[in-house]
């Protein structure tokens, strides 16, 4: 069983500076020995279907800038495991849309440096099903899968969403968490939100043996 420490979604460059150490004090804090990414590990603000901030980077110094950030919690967190998320996904839908076969394309773990992690859609550890959410709504997202799945979820991609709700019956007890994100809102990749009320919850979740959700909120 394990103590798995699980990441919000980052969208480097766009992160919280904080985020890193946050996230490493909590990983110490709850002992963890696994660490799972619940996606949107990059923003992708540049290569998009929607319009770029005029101020924005250009595209390849969007990426040196994420490959930076990215060096840093591989080094620290060398084995991870990546849940795909709707916006790592931008190139290879780009690509898509034009008919470009994914065999053209490289693997995520090469294009971002990063040989040991794992990259998945979802993960099953100890039970309890993570997965980015792409596609999913409501005011409790993760626990829509939950009732779906019959099965503990984890989920990220609704950066204001954070917490925890249970499903309990006679001889069941499942668990859905939110694990809202480690996104800046400052940062020009969410200047279309400068005007929503709602802003990001920045924090992580920990699950315990399957059995466990905490959720930790940051002090901003
Ligand atoms: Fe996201």
């Amino acid at each position: 069983m394990s103590n798995v420490m699980v990441v919000g979604d980052t969208h480097f460059p766009a992160c919280h500076s904080k985020y890193f150490d946050f996230v490493k004090s909590m990983y110490k804090k709850y002992r963890c020995n696994r660490i799972v990414h619940i996606g949107d590990l990059v923003d992708h603000h540049t290569v998009s279907f929607h319009k770029k901030h005029p101020e924005s980077d250009s595209a390849l110094l969007e990426y040196k800038e994420a490959i930076k950030d990215i060096e840093k919690w591989y080094k620290q967190f060398p084995r991870m495991s990546v849940c795909i998320g709707n916006h790592d996904e931008r190139v290879v839908r780009l690509c898509a849309d034009l008919g470009i076969p994914s065999l053209y394309l490289k693997e995520y773990r090469d294009v971002y440096k990063t040989k040991t992690w794992t990259w998945d859609y979802n993960f099953i550890i100890d039970g309890v099903y993570y997965t980015h959410g792409t596609g999913s709504s409501g005011l409790y997202p993760s626990f829509n899968q939950v009732k779906s799945r019959a099965m503990s979820c984890v989920m990220g991609h609704h950066h204001s969403i954070a917490g925890i709700n249970w499903l309990v019956g006679p001889n069941t007890r499942y668990f859905g968490m939110d694990v809202g994100s480690g996104v800046d809102h400052n940062h020009v990749g969410f200047s279309y939100g400068k005007n929503h009320l709602k802003k990001p919850v920045v924090s992580c979740g920990i699950v315990i043996d399957g059995k466990f959700p905490y959720l930790e909120v940051m002090d901003l």
